[in-house]
């Protein structure tokens, strides 16, 4: 099966799994549960899930095993999600196109999407305590799990690099800083599913330090190319407004050091990611040597 034909089959078993997330016996009152699902059904490429069933495999080897790791790929589609509502929320980079439709706040108001995103947010805690109810999850690796996940996307995670964001918007003068925001904001969450999907597949110490490297550096490259797409993409591929970071005075890749050198740096940063992987020695390391290849080469 080629990788865009994966992927899209992929995508389709974690829409089925998004779209009965949130049990139908729980009383939530309606507005807040159109909202939530309202983000959560806008589509999106589910890289991040895609990840954590690819990283499950690649480990084990086992079809069984991306089955155990259905609900831990659904929690980090949820935080992903929640970040990406309150990233588009006026007080941040105020956008109104998300995932080819208007931003949650503009359907639902700033607070109804405030407080979507938080439930989103702790929904993908309770999605892991049921991970666990699988046998092949084990309440230690639940465990390992939910706290990879607390701190990959918390104060010194993913939230800890919206802020720096939003603090360095046009004071970030330094490559360096610049790396931090990156690393947080975007890396995190990617170095969190391979984590998570080798820890369902039983990687070992070893296995799982080379993993969270090829996430680390595939994640800083997504976020370069998420850069460069903001200036030269195409509205309609991306389902966002293009040019949304030069308006809200964001220092980025392409800001910094240019667009060729930032296209540059995502070959090598790719190539790296893929060396760290070769280091875990996995069972069948093959779509996420894939999946990288076919992220340098995204145009949305
Ligand atoms: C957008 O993420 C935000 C970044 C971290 C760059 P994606 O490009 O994965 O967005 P979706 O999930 O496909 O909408
Ligand atoms: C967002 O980065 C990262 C997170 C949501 C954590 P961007 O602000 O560049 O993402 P887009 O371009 O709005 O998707
Ligand atoms: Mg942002
Ligand atoms: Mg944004
Ligand atoms: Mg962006």
């Amino acid at each position: 099966m080629t990788i865009e034909s994966y992927i899209e089959r992929q995508a389709a078993r974690i829409d089925e799994a998004l779209q009965r997330i949130l049990p139908d016996e729980w009383d939530i009152p309606g507005k807040l549960r159109e909202s939530m699902m309202y983000s959560i059904t806008a589509g999106g490429k589910r890289l991040r899930p895609i990840l954590v069933l690819a990283a499950a495999r690649a480990t084990r080897g086992l079809e069984e095993v991306e089955r155990a790791a259905m609900p831990v790929a659904c929690a980090i589609e949820l935080i992903h999600t929640y970040s990406l509502v309150h990233d588009d929320l006026p007080a941040m980079d105020d956008d109104a196109v998300r995932r080819g439709k208007p931003t949650n706040h503009i359907v639902f108001g700033e607070a109804m999407a405030v407080l979507a995103g938080d439930a989103l947010l702790t929904h993908a805690f309770y999605c892991i305590t049921k991970a666990a109810e699988h046998e092949l999850v084990s309440a230690e690796t639940a465990l390992a799990i939910t706290s990879d996940l607390a701190r990959l996307s918390g104060a010194c995670g993913m939230v800890g690099g919206q802020a720096a964001d939003i603090l360095g918007e046009q004071g970030v003068t330094s490559l360096e800083e610049l790396e931090y925001i990156h690393l947080h904001k975007t890396s995190d969450l990617v170095t969190f599913t391979l984590l998570a999907g080798g820890r369902v597949g039983g990687a070992g110490p070893e296995q799982l330090e080379a993993m969270a490297e090829f996430g680390r550096k595939l994640g800083l490259a997504f976020q370069i190319q998420d850069d460069i797409l903001d200036l030269v993409g195409d509205e309609q591929k991306l389902g966002k407004k293009t040019n949304s970071d030069v308006a809200q005075s964001k220092v980025t890749y392409p800001y910094l050091i240019g667009l060729e050198e930032s296209q540059a740096l995502v070959e090598r940063l790719t190539e790296e990611a893929k060396a760290s992987l070769a280091r875990a020695d996995l069972r069948e390391p093959e779509r996420l040597i894939e999946i990288a290849d076919y992220l340098m080469r995204r145009d949305h």
